[in-house]
């Protein structure tokens, strides 16, 4: 009785640590919707003086905009010493690929949600291979605000398509 009783004491701390040790959940997911060309940014940035001043950009980027995100600016999310990745708020360095870890800091409850496919999208298989679309695949991370949308015209009624 006692050996059984360790044994299964055994399987369980086994199944425990196996679980938050090994099994790191990862959330698989598609490229990230990056404009064509402007990956490696290190291409441009390697030779250029990094400027934290807040300012409206000139020279390029000059479609991005910091609407409705609080008061943010670029080095807040971006790593000032390698443009090819991001930074969260403790220091740790992410790529692209998990930009949800840097929304995942501030908007907690949605993350959450995300995770468990609630919010969001998951596109793949039921039983099979899945993914997660990013944040930023339908927000915009300098101006996540939705654009309201232009209502189209009222469709017209079947009836009165066949009669005429
Ligand atoms: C084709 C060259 C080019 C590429 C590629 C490029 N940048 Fe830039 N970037 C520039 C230039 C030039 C400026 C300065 C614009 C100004 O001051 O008007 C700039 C400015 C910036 C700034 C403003 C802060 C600063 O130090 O000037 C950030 C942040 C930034 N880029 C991020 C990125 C990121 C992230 C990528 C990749 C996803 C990227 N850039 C790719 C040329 C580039
Ligand atoms: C709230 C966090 C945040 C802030 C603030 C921010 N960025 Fe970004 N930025 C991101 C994330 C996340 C991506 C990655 C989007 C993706 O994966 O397509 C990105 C992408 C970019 C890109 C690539 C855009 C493209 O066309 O593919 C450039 C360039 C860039 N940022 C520049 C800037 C500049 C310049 C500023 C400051 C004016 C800035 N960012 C501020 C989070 C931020
Ligand atoms: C440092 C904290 C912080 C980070 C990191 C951050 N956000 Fe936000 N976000 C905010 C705050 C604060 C607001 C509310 C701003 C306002 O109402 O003006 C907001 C608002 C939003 C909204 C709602 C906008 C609206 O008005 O409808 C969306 C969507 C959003 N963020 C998406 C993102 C995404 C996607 C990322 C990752 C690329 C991200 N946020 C990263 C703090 C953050
Ligand atoms: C498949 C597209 C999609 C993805 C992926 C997605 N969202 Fe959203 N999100 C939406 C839509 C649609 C709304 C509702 C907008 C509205 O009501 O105006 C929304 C609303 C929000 C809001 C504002 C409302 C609220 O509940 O606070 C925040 C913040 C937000 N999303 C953050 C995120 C973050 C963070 C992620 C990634 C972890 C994410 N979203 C992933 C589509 C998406």
């Amino acid at each position: 009785m006692l050996r059984k009783t360790k044994l299964l004491f055994l399987l369980f701390l086994f199944l425990f640590v196996y679980k938050n040790v090994f099994a790191k959940k990862e959330y698989p997911v598609p490229y990230p919707p990056l404009s064509p060309g402007i990956f490696p940014c290190m291409n441009c940035h390697e030779g250029l003086e990094r400027n934290k001043k807040k300012r409206a950009l000139k020279e390029m980027h000059q479609n991005i905009k910091i609407e409705n995100h609080g008061d943010r600016w670029c080095y807040d999310c971006h790593d000032e010493r390698n443009l090819d990745r991001l930074k969260l708020s403790n220091g740790e360095y992410v790529k692209f690929q998990e930009s949800y870890r840097l929304c995942g800091q501030c908007h907690g409850n949605v993350y959450n949600d995300w995770q468990k496919g609630i919010h969001g999208k998951r596109i793949g298989n039921w039983k099979g291979e899945k993914q997660y679309l990013l944040c930023v695949h339908c927000h915009d991370p300098h101006s996540p605000r939705f654009k309201a949308m232009k209502p189209e015209p009222a469709p017209v009624r079947p009836d009165k398509a066949t009669t005429h």
